[in-house]
């Protein structure tokens, strides 16, 4: 890991948790007739989804749950732009709604990947709810439904995401100030 710190917070607890309850909402008003499935992407969703999905039973939203592992980066900050399964989901999503919950929105290709291997599985209709979102580092053209706050072209971490799997702890999001710069 390269010198750096984490001492800029840039969402505390308490703006994640009163976001979280608004984003549950929106999220539970669109749910539809069919069968939902959540299905979170390992690792960095698993704190989100957790947090969420406890919100949602507050609206009455009983969902099956399941992970799928796809990998898409390195050890450190660099994404290599191949997305590979690491593991799959083992609930059967045919003609289900499908929410997909991940940490983070970046190039999106791994958001990408996991819609196309969905719709593959044949998912009646798929949504995506990530947590965060940095719109400016897009290089394939997709959007989430739901998105709990945007970022700026930063390396943030903690709510689940890491650096280098460490951070992953923090009940808050920071960035990486890199001291190397
Ligand atoms: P993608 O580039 O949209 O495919 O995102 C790939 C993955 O990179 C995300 O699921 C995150 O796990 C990770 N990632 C992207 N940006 C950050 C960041 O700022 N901090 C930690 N992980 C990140
Ligand atoms: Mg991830």
């Amino acid at each position: 890991m390269r010198p750096h710190n984490t001492n800029k917070i840039l969402f505390s607890a308490s703006d994640i948790d009163a976001r979280l309850d608004t984003l549950a909402e929106d999220l539970a008003a669109g749910c539809r007739d069919r069968p939902l499935v959540i299905v979170g992407i390992l690792r960095g969703s698993f704190i989100f989804l957790a947090d969420l999905v406890r919100k949602l039973h507050v609206h009455g939203v009983n969902p099956q749950i399941d992970f799928m592992t796809l990998l898409s980066r390195g050890s450190g900050v660099e994404t290599t732009g191949k997305v590979i399964i690491r593991k799959d989901i083992t609930v059967d999503v045919k003609d289900t709604n499908v929410v997909l919950v991940d940490d983070i929105l970046d190039t999106g290709r791994t958001l990408n990947f996991a819609v196309q291997h969905l719709r593959d599985k044949g998912a009646a209709h798929i949504q995506a709810c990530m947590f965060l979102d940095k719109p400016s580092r897009r290089e394939v053209p997709i959007e989430a439904d739901f998105v709990g706050f945007e970022v700026d072209d930063v390396f943030v971490v903690g709510y689940g995401l890491d650096y280098d799997s460490y951070y992953r702890e923090l009940p808050h999001v920071a960035e990486v100030v890199f001291l190397d710069e």
